[in-house]
């Protein structure tokens, strides 16, 4: 039996690109151009994770890294979808746990992200990987959606308020 197989977006891939560039516009009710990929891919190559079937690009998740308020390191997941035809087999699951181990290790102080509220499967997945909803955003969708706001806490630093944390300049980005 052929295995799904995990990898980084091939740097000048055009084919990997537009084949996960059509899953995320065909799954995800926000639309986003081409200046949005070139954002994410150009500056977190390492973050832009997809899985592979038989050479054809079934599931991709992409994410960053900034400082938070200057205080700490905050991962962000931008972009996640899977297939309709590969879903429950937890390649999304996979994607996930490859992106917090790199986003641990660039030194990550929490990692967060917005997902629909009536986006249950998605829901579960994060919230079973010990993600708190952190916020409820109102209408924060073009389709007018309110978002949740998942925050998985990595150290310490996240727990705390961001105006008792003192400045640092050696945050990972
Ligand atoms: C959300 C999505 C990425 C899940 O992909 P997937 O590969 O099917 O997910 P997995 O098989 O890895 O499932 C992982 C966990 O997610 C949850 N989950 C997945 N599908 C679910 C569903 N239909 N209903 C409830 N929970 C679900 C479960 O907790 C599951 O864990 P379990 O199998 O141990 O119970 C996929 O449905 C998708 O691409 N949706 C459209 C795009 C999207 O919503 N992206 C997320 C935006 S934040």
């Amino acid at each position: 039996m052929t295995e799904v197989t995990y990898h980084t977006l091939e740097a000048g891939n055009d084919e990997e690109l537009h084949a996960l560039k059509t899953m995320i516009s065909d799954d995800l009710s926000e639309p986003y151009s081409i200046y949005v990929y070139h954002f994410f891919l150009s500056q977190w190559p390492e973050l832009c994770n997809i899985a592979k079937l038989n050479g054809e690009t079934i599931g991709v998740i992409i994410c960053k890294i900034e400082p938070h308020r200057d205080v700490r390191s905050r991962g962000y997941i931008g972009m996640l979808a899977v297939k309709k035809e590969h879903r429950g087999h937890g390649i999304a699951k996979k994607l996930v746990r490859i992106s917090i181990e790199k986003m641990i290790k660039a030194g990550c102080d929490e990692i967060m992200l917005e997902t629909e509220v009536v986006n249950k499967p998605a829901i579960a997945l994060y919230e079973h990987m010990g993600f708190i909803r952190s916020k409820r955003l109102y209408r924060y969708y073009l389709n007018q959606h309110d978002a949740f706001r998942l925050i998985l806490p990595i150290t310490s630093k996240s727990t705390v308020r961001s105006v008792y944390l003192q400045h640092s300049d050696q945050l990972a980005t």
